[in-house]
């Protein structure tokens, strides 16, 4: 029988710290990266993924050595008639191995539903692995979480369902220096996970399950050290090396401590 009582991270202590850069960057900012890379170095119980604009995976890709270059979402058929689009094989030709999938922008910019970020998940398949993100618009009344477990249910692809990392993003703390409080976070990761139990069995605890809305480095050893959480993801302070270097500074602090 899963057992869906288990609150602590099931990747052994290693937090997974993705920084995504939305609609920002250009060929100015690859010394950036090349310096979060660099920052990668001091944090070596996090796995580091940087979720670029699809015009810099490449060049990104091609200058990194110790983190992953991830891209912001992606199509379900391998090619075609689709303007504007890019098929998983062009993002991993490219030199992604991330996708971050149902990020809130997306939903409301393309109109996404949950059955077409599933259809997303199954093409990504083994090949790009996703960040799926979930999290309500407005925390109202106590029944808030219906709506973001609807959404992860929705969410999820047929089977296989591939290795997934599953980010928790309440919409309203997204980019507004808002945050839920630690408790807040730590309640809604803990109910994540039993819904991937549910739904995954036994492999749905070793999801990662991340925190993303207004993570900085003045909230990130906080947040990180909540024992359900099995990282961030990352919007705006994501984009200096600076404040990359602090919270992962912070999060190998909460990775390395012992369970
Ligand atoms: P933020 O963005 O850290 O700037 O709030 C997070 C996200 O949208 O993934």
């Amino acid at each position: 029988m899963a057992d869906a009582t288990t609150t602590t991270d099931p990747t052994e202590g290693r937090l997974l710290i993705a920084g995504n850069w939305k609609m920002h960057g250009t060929s100015a900012s690859l010394a950036e990266i090349a310096a979060i890379d660099e920052a990668a170095a001091a944090a070596p119980h996090c796995d580091v993924v940087l979720c670029v604009p699809a015009t810099l995976i490449d060049r990104a890709a091609g200058l990194v050595r110790r983190i992953a270059i991830g891209a912001q979402d992606c199509h379900v058929a391998a090619s075609g008639a689709h303007t504007g689009d890019l098929s998983v094989e062009m993002l991993v030709d490219a030199g992604a191995s991330w996708v971050i999938l149902g990020h809130s922008e997306r939903r409301r910019a393309a109109a996404l539903s949950d059955r077409e970020v599933a259809l997303r998940m199954a093409a990504a398949g083994s090949m790009l692995r996703p960040i799926l993100c979930v999290g309500e618009t407005v925390r109202d009344g106590a029944d808030w979480f219906a709506g973001v477990r609807d959404q992860l249910l929705g969410s999820l692809p047929e089977d296989p369902v591939h290795d997934f990392a599953l980010a928790y993003e309440p919409v309203w703390a997204i980019g507004s220096g808002r945050t839920p409080t630690l408790a807040e976070i730590d309640d809604a990761l803990v109910r994540l996970r039993e819904v991937l139990v549910e739904r995954l069995g036994g492999r749905g605890r070793a999801v990662p399950l991340l925190y993303g809305g207004s993570v900085n480095a003045a909230n990130a050893a906080e947040i990180c050290a909540l024992p359900a959480v099995g990282g961030l993801l990352i919007g705006g302070a994501s984009l200096s090396a600076a404040s990359m270097a602090a919270i992962l500074q912070a999060a190998e602090a909460a990775a390395s401590v012992p369970a």
